[in-house]
């Protein structure tokens, strides 16, 4: 190892891996306490996610352009999850309380037992605890030191398909990295993109990616509920092609998209159009940009119904007081926030990735919610380690300390 490695060693490097529909970003930070240095962020498009060696090639590629970049050795690496696999569970826990008052213990206790689930209903990524009861006294947010009988809770637990999640640290491996922990998508961009007095109120999270739209309420650091759903930009591309009245490819619809898509109808002129390459080299033919508004605007409007009804099927649209934050690259969409607020009926903003210093302003953006929230989660991750590793440490050597006396007692008295 060189010189300039080495010294780089000292320094607490956190590693953040966003494998997304259309590209994988890889970010590196150094912890700094409670806040965190960004380092470099890659971003490598993915030309087909459902290419198992495809990803796995692509995340070669970016673990080594990063590694020269850095001259920093890319090993534990916090990884995202979303999608259909993922989702997340009501469970309710009950214990009595031995010494007639709640204590530490007991609240581990009533969460464990509130958690413990059938391995059917997938690996467990998260725990949140909700609000505690105790006997007939309900919404306790933190029971330590009350007395009483029976001690209960409301737990969420995240799970993910168990075979996914070995697909994915497969191929994470193949690329000679180890997996240090998951956390759900949505999680960590809230933690790049909220602010506190929006999770206090309640806020929900929705993340509009390629393949997948995810969503997830917040109140205070606790998820309440999570969904996905099947449909986002890839959606949006797949109408484009079909519906302009002119066949066009994927690719060509992809980059219409970008270049002419907006949700804003009405900042269009009446007769406003855009060239498109005819099949077979036949020439450009004008498309009414109009029309691709329309085709665009109608989906968008889709995927927020979708959300707002699930939301008020699970009972969960009473707990959003404080709005809608939208993250993802279908952000880019000129007036996407307009329309969701239609449908969700509340205030709604765009996330941009705040708060860490050395963001360079093109990772400000929403499609990078996730990457840089992946650095925060790592980093809270890797403050707890160290905290309990000290306390370990501690524990140890005081355990050291108190044989050593006993030895001395044992030999000279
Ligand atoms: N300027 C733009 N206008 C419209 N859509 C855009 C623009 N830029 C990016 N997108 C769309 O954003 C989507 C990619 O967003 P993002 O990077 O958040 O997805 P991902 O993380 O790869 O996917 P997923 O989260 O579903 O796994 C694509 O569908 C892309 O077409
Ligand atoms: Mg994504």
């Amino acid at each position: 190892m060189d010189d300039s490695r080495q010294d780089k060693k000292k320094e607490e490097y956190i590693f953040g891996l966003d494998i997304g529909a259309s590209k994988i970003n890889l970010f590196v930070g150094i912890s700094e306490g409670e806040n965190v240095r960004v380092v470099e962020c890659g971003d490598f498009p993915l030309k087909n996610a459902d290419e198992y060696d495809l990803v796995v090639e692509t995340l070669q590629q970016a673990v080594q352009v990063i590694e020269n970049s850095t001259r920093v050795d890319v090993r534990d690496v916090y990884v995202g999850i979303a999608g259909q696999h993922v989702r997340s569970h009501s469970f309710q826990g009950i214990v009595t309380l031995p010494a007639g008052e709640v204590r530490e213990e007991d609240i581990e206790n009533v969460k464990k037992q509130a958690s413990t689930v059938p391995p059917s209903v997938g690996e467990i990524i998260h725990v949140f605890p909700g609000e505690y009861s105790l006997d007939e006294d309900l919404h306790i947010r933190n029971p330590k030191g009350r007395t009483g009988r029976r001690l209960g809770v409301d737990v969420q637990v995240v799970t993910a398909r168990q075979n996914s999640l070995q697909n994915l640290a497969k191929c994470i491996n193949r690329a000679g990295l180890n997996v240090a922990g998951f956390a759900l998508e949505p999680l960590a961009a809230a933690s790049a993109v909220l602010t506190n007095d929006e999770r206090e109120l309640g806020v929900a999270l929705v993340d509009i990616g390629a393949a997948s739209t995810d969503i997830a309420v917040f109140v205070n650091d606790s998820v309440r509920y999570t969904w996905s759903l099947n449909y986002a930009g890839n959606s949006i591309t797949s109408d484009i092609s079909q519906c302009l009245g002119v066949p066009i490819s994927l690719s060509k619809a992809e980059e219409i998209k970008k270049k002419y898509g907006t949700c804003t109808i009405s900042n269009l002129i009446e007769d406003e159009t855009f060239p498109v390459p005819a099949v077979g080299n036949r020439g450009d033919v004008p498309c009414s940009r109009k029309l691709l508004a329309n085709v665009i605007s109608a989906r968008v409007h889709e995927i927020f119904k979708y959300l707002q009804n699930d939301l008020k099927k699970c009972q969960v649209d009473t707990l959003i007081n404080g709005g809608i934050v939208l993250t993802g690259g279908c952000c880019a969409l000129e007036g996407i926030e307009d329309i969701a607020a239609k449908e969700f009926g509340k205030p709604v903003r765009i996330g941009h990735p705040k708060g860490m210093t050395g963001i360079q302003e093109a990772y400000q953006n929403p499609s990078y919610a996730t990457g840089i929230g992946l650095l925060y989660y790592a980093n809270m991750q890797h403050r707890d380690r160290k905290k309990s590793e000290t306390g370990a440490q501690i524990k140890v050597s005081v355990k050291k300390g108190f044989q050593r006396v006993l030895e001395f007692i044992r030999t000279y008295l």
